[in-house]
């Protein structure tokens, strides 16, 4: 973290030859359970991590943005007047996405008047993997949305900024996301999870209590291809709205376990597949909830398992490399693992006492090996603060 503060801070001044006004930061993150759930209205229970992406702006005396960062070797500069969804490409999409969104008035009267603000310089680095599904992409969109909030002095509160970057996303980067990312990680805490209700949009932490109980949450990152932006996403997305409109209902979050069986005999096979999964998902987060407050972690990794076996099964975003992550982890004592984020490739995680971290990391590496798959990131996380200015 330290390092990264560093090396954002000598980058901005070599670059643009001054001293940022202040660095901030946003983190990546993990959902813990509550997957594709958020965008039917349902509920999420992910966590800001330990790995973040800082921010080093200063303001200028004209109306130029530029935006560079440690992960693209390009300086990428326009106009304030010119500040277009469409006229946005590539990684710089996220951040300029980010100062394009917090002047839309859909965030309410308080929505930025982008005709009055400064100009500034940003300089983004960041340890938090790219295509890992932990959310790279929030962490850059949260940690422009804070730093933009203060050098500009909007007043945004933490919710306007999470539709912000969620706007960005959807609009700048057209990947058809929902608001879990930004909302982990603008609303994180150190050593709790966020619990989210998609349709009010009431959030409150929930205690881990990983410690305590001598437990870890370790990520097995597979290194495969990972884009929001390409059609499988899409494609669940509309199955669920699917649903809902051939079930007569706002969003999947109106059709509860009792549904079923009716929902059976009117949808077809594949989109009721997809539907049963929203559906004990949404059903899986308020049993972890429930679990976490009255018995701890200890007790949540069936849970977490289940809620795997239903993305591999029902809602078809796992990936052979996933399941592989998956399965070796509970044979080597893991007492619940699963994919997390959008799927299609990307990170596994587990839950699994500390002293079998190791054990994990051999029997995983082991496997990947035999499988002719190439060898997988694996690190400890810890639910960690959300973002904030960063000195
Ligand atoms: C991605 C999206 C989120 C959410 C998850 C699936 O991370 O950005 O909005 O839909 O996939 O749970």
């Amino acid at each position: 973290m330290t390092d990264i503060r560093d090396d954002a801070r000598a980058a901005f001044r070599d670059l643009f030859d001054r001293e940022p006004d202040g660095l901030w930061s946003g983190p990546g993150r993990v959902n813990l359970i509550g997957e594709h759930t958020d965008y039917n209205d349902g509920f999420v229970l992910p966590f800001a991590i330990d790995r973040r992406t800082v921010a080093a702006v200063a303001v200028r005396d004209d109306r130029i943005l530029r935006v560079a960062s440690g992960f693209a070797d390009e300086l990428v500069e326009l106009d304030l007047a010119n500040l277009a969804p469409e006229a946005l490409r590539g990684w710089s999409a996220y951040p300029l996405g980010v100062a394009w969104a917090l002047g839309e008035s859909e965030l309410g009267e308080r929505g930025a008047d982008l005709g009055a603000v400064p100009g500034v310089d940003i300089f983004l680095d960041s340890d938090v993997p790219v295509g890992a599904g932990l959310s790279s992409s929030a962490a850059i969109e949260c940690a422009v949305a804070v730093a933009l909030n203060d050098v500009w002095q909007l007043g945004l509160n933490r919710k306007a900024l999470a539709r912000a970057g969620q706007l960005a996303e959807n609009t700048a980067v057209g990947a058809p996301t929902g608001i879990m990312d930004q909302t982990a990680s603008l609303f994180g805490e150190e050593g709790a999870a966020v619990f989210l209700d998609c349709r009010s949009l009431e959030s409150r932490p929930v205690r881990l209590g990983l410690a305590d109980a001598g437990l870890s949450l370790i990520v097995i990152d597979t290194a495969t291809a990972h884009n929001l932006a390409d059609g499988g996403y899409r494609d669940r997305r509309a199955s669920c709205e699917l649903a809902a409109r051939t079930l007569g209902i706002p969003s999947l979050r109106d059709l509860d376990l009792d549904g079923l069986p009716h929902a059976k005999e009117v949808l077809d096979e594949v989109t009721f597949r997809r539907a049963r999964h929203v559906v004990t998902e949404n059903r899986r987060v308020l049993d972890t909830v429930r679990l976490l407050s009255q018995e701890g972690p200890g007790a949540i990794g069936d849970i977490l398992t289940a809620s795997h076996r239903s993305l591999r099964d029902d809602f078809e975003v796992s990936t052979p490399e996933l399941d592989l992550a998956v399965e070796t982890a509970l044979g080597c004592g893991a007492l619940g693992a699963r994919m997390t984020g959008g799927g299609f490739g990307g990170a596994a995680i587990a839950l699994l006492p500390e002293t079998e971290d190791s054990l994990l990391r051999v029997a995983i590496d082991g496997a990947f090996a035999e499988h002719g798959y190439s060898q997988p990131d694996i690190f400890r996380v810890n639910a960690s603060v959300g973002a904030r200015r960063d000195t």
